[in-house]
């Protein structure tokens, strides 16, 4: 595993802290560019990466912790019988009621503040008129901005009868999501994520959405670095305290292939079958990472 040196003192012999693998004296060493050799400004030049200081997190686990405060709101409301119209408003008031704005409204022309996808429906459903039966499964994906700072998790649902396939994907879904966390540390990369949930969501007999995945949050809805849910080991930027991504998983029973419905929103599986998800957002620490959405997996 790579490893990076992230202080400033970085030895000669050692690898360089650009994430070049070479070493530092045949690399960076004597560049004259000030600044260089800083994480921070390293990883704002070379990948858009925008890593986060303590105030920075203080305020997106604020965010986060009104997201998890939403998403059990809903958890507590949500009955069989409602539309998927309802799940918005109680997500609307709530979050404005708590002094934040919710992020999908008016989010590249999305006309709701929050996604509730149903069954086949793998992401970006739109709330509106579908009723919630007995044996869905709902995804409910909240994203508040509380005081500036964006905080992004979601959770699906199972309501009331569910059929046997329907409990065994939520739970690889939900399972997906402990594997990609459990390899989070600094000197890991963004490709040890993806390989992980593609190796426990292909081994388990799901399939793992390409399209959408996983990304930056906190200053802005998405940030850089995209973070897919395949992928190979060691492949990709290496994780650096500070950094903060969602990781989301997009798992379906049947073919991994997706269609987007005509209201150029909604993603549905193309074979019909289900799909479930979780998502946290997720810091890297100095000795692994921290949710900064946590509610319990
Ligand atoms: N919350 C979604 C995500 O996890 C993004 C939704 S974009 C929207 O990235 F416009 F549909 F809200
Ligand atoms: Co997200
Ligand atoms: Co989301």
């Amino acid at each position: 595993m790579s490893y990076i040196n992230l202080n400033s003192k970085t030895g000669r012999n050692e690898l360089c802290p650009c994430g070049s693998g070479r070493k530092y004296k045949k690399c960076c060493l004597g560049k004259k560019e000030t600044g260089a050799y800083d994480i921070k400004n390293l990883y704002a030049r070379k990948y858009d990466i925008k890593l986060k200081q303590p105030n920075d997190i203080e305020g997106i686990k604020k965010a986060g912790r009104l997201v998890i405060e939403t998403l059990e709101m809903v958890e507590y409301e949500i009955k069989t019988g409602m539309s998927t119209d309802e799940i918005n408003t109680l997500v609307h008031n709530f979050t404005l009621k708590n002094g934040a704005i919710p992020a999908p409204l008016n989010y590249r022309g999305f006309p709701k503040s929050v996604c509730v996808s149903v069954n086949e429906e793998i992401c970006h459903g739109i709330p509106g008129k579908r009723i919630i039966e007995d044996g869905d499964i709902v995804n409910v994906d909240v994203t508040s901005i509380l005081d500036e700072y964006y905080a992004d998790a979601n959770k699906t649902f199972l309501m009331g009868n569910t059929s046997k396939d329907a409990r065994r994907i939520v739970d690889i879904a939900r399972k997906s999501l402990i594997e990609g966390m459990a390899v989070v540390n600094p000197g890991s990369t963004v490709g040890d994520i993806g390989y992980a949930i593609q190796k426990y969501a292909e081994g388990k007999g799901g399939s793992v959405v390409r399209e959408f995945v996983g990304h930056g949050v906190g200053f802005d809805f998405h940030e850089a670095p995209q973070i897919p849910h395949f992928g190979k080991k060691g492949d990709g930027i290496i994780l650096v305290p500070g950094m903060v991504f969602t990781i989301e998983p997009m798992i379906n029973l049947g073919k991994k292939n997706l269609i987007i419905l005509d209201d150029n929103w909604t993603a549905v599986t193309s074979d019909g079958l289900l799909s479930a998800q979780f998502e946290q957002t997720i810091l890297v620490t100095e000795d692994g990472c921290e949710s900064l959405t946590p509610y319990p997996l």
